[in-house]
């Protein structure tokens, strides 16, 4: 069977998104709590860019700052829905922005990095594109002992185009590193993080109390963060960088 390209499926999952993933409610709840952890880690002010915004979630969290919020994907089906929560959003493919040099001040790329064909050419446009000394936070996926398995099952499914991957965290370090200084890298995902992903198995609906349930395993997910050797056995990864002021 031929795959789908990465614009279709994401055309094709944009209304799962909106009616599973950030509507159900235990799904949802951990989805608030992921991100408010990941705004943690950034001044947010200024320019902002969501860069692969998808339906446009992480601006609602951004709602009543004092701040100009651009989202750029290149489903145009995720923009339609943005278009409910965001006023500017751009179709274009991250590995070639289409915004000047210097535009931002802060990128944040939530779960956008392991869906492009070239990872690293993703990397370097969000280093053109931000003002040196800017912000970048990405979100993404990490290979480990309980992620391996299941995110290969999954990606033979109708969700997930040929370019999905599951990334390594050495190869983010990498090619991160080329253009950024990592300030933070910070394990997240353990027990909860399959609740939030209905839209791919909808473990929440056999959960009794799930929205409660839901906060109780994101109370334990955040003791298991600090445990040594086991926190690195994550389903994703936050890493939060600086850009350098002189790129090579
Ligand atoms: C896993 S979704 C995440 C969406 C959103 N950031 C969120 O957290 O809900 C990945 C998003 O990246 C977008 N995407 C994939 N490849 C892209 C590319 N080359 N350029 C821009 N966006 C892309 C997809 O259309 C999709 O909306």
């Amino acid at each position: 069977m031929k795959k789908r390209t990465e614009i279709s499926t994401q055309d094709y999952v944009a209304e799962y998104y909106e009616e599973q993933r950030y509507h159900k409610p235990y799904a949802r709840c951990y989805h608030d709590w992921w991100t408010q952890k990941m705004l943690s880690f950034v001044s947010c002010r200024g320019r902002i860019l969501d860069n692969g915004c998808g339906t446009g979630i992480l601006c609602e969290a951004l709602l009543g700052k004092e701040l100009e919020v651009v989202g750029v994907d290149i489903s145009f089906k995720m923009l339609v829905y943005a278009r409910k929560r965001m006023q500017r959003l751009v179709l274009g493919d991250s590995q070639r922005l289409p915004f000047a040099d210097g535009a931002f001040d802060l990128i944040v790329g939530r779960s956008l990095l392991h869906h492009l064909h070239n990872p690293a050419h993703g990397v370097a446009e969000m280093a053109r594109i931000l003002r040196a000394g800017g912000e970048m936070l990405v979100v993404d996926t990490h290979r480990s002992l309980i992620s391996a398995i299941p995110r290969l099952m999954a990606n033979r499914g109708k969700h997930f185009s040929e370019d999905h991957k599951n990334m390594a965290l050495l190869e983010l370090v990498r090619i991160i590193g080329r253009h950024f200084i990592i300030d933070t890298i910070h394990c997240f995902g353990y027990l909860a993080y399959p609740i939030g992903f209905p839209d791919i198995i909808d473990i929440g609906k056999y959960l009794p109390f799930a929205v409660p349930m839901t906060k109780i395993l994101i109370k334990i997910d955040e003791l298991i963060a600090h445990i040594p050797l086991l926190k690195t056995q994550s389903w994703g990864v936050m890493i939060k960088a600086t850009k350098r002021e002189n790129l090579p």
